[in-house]
């Protein structure tokens, strides 16, 4: 699908790390917005930055744990532009720790915000996307959910939902007009992984890299204009890592462990715990 001018994306996780990249880049292409997030500190001061380039746009603060903001947040989209062409399912969460020092609460959080609000969010959209015959669905999830690291149980349980869930709104859709991409980026300088970065001083393995922020943007917006199913974002090539572990599962996980990623979620967790608060 092209994306055109006057063409209106609704964003959530619009001012997080990686989600500033996008707001701008959406407000470049000249399409109005529909910006969410929570708690939304930073929100206001991103939308004044683009609507002094002339970018239409409307921000809200919604906790995407809470259905009733979910509809709130799609409703203002129609009351003010009338249309939705493209979600863009971009708002995350993600706690580094052994799976049974997670509170239930924050294990809740995680099911909520990466994968139910995308779901529910999606069936929200769907029925103006189906009136318009055009619209996509845009679901940024994670290598996490390709290859299962260490310390990343729910995370890595909710990207690999999400990119199931693509490819399931995919073969139910994509000859009625809206359709779905997954977006499965490794390690990103932004957000959560510069965050963590921050906190522990640990850098992601040299075997894996880490991407710029640009290069998750240019793949939405490539995944939009091509109708792409799902794009993988690593400045090494992983795709021949996760077939051949697709085939052979014992040897896939022997590699993984080699390569670094659970070592480096070990690390930033043993740094974590011994670094004073
Ligand atoms: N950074 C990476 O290395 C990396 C790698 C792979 C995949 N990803 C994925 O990329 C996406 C963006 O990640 P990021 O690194 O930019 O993360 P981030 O900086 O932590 O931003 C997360 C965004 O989600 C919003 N959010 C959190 N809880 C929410 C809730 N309950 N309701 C509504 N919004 C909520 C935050 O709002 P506030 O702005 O108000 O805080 C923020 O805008 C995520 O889906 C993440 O899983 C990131």
């Amino acid at each position: 699908m092209q994306i055109k001018p006057g063409n209106v994306v609704v964003l959530t996780g619009a001012s997080g790390g990686i989600g500033v990249h996008f707001v701008r880049a959406f407000a470049r292409l000249g399409t109005r917005l529909v910006l969410a997030a929570y708690p939304g500190n930073d929100l206001q001061a991103l939308r004044s930055e683009i609507e002094k380039e002339g970018c239409d746009s409307v921000d809200m603060i919604c906790d995407l744990r809470d259905n009733q903001q979910r509809v709130k947040l799609i409703e203002t989209a129609l009351d003010r532009f009338g249309r939705v062409d493209v979600l863009v399912n971009n708002a995350g969460v993600e706690y580094t720790s052994f799976f049974h020092e997670l509170t239930e609460a924050q294990i809740a959080e995680v099911l909520a915000v990466n994968l139910e609000s995308p779901m529910m969010l999606a069936r929200l959209v769907l029925p103006t996307m189906l009136a318009q015959k055009r619209g996509h669905i845009v679901n940024i999830a994670s290598l996490a959910g390709k290859s299962g690291p260490a310390f990343q149980e729910s995370y890595a349980a909710t990207k690999a939902g999400l990119i199931a869930f693509t490819a399931s709104l995919r073969s139910t859709y994509r000859t009625e007009g809206p359709s779905a991409s997954a977006i499965v980026p490794g390690f990103v300088e932004a957000g959560i992984y510069s965050r963590l970065k921050a906190k522990t001083g640990v850098s992601a393995p040299a075997l894996l890299g880490v991407s710029p922020p640009e290069a998750v943007v240019n793949a939405v917006l490539r995944a939009i204009e091509c109708d792409s199913p799902e794009l993988i974002i690593n400045p090494m090539p992983v795709r021949p890592l996760l077939a051949f572990t697709a085939l052979f599962p014992r040897a896939g996980e022997w590699i993984t462990e080699k390569i670094g990623a659970n070592n480096f979620f070990r690390k930033a967790i043993q740094q974590d715990k011994t670094t004073p608060k």
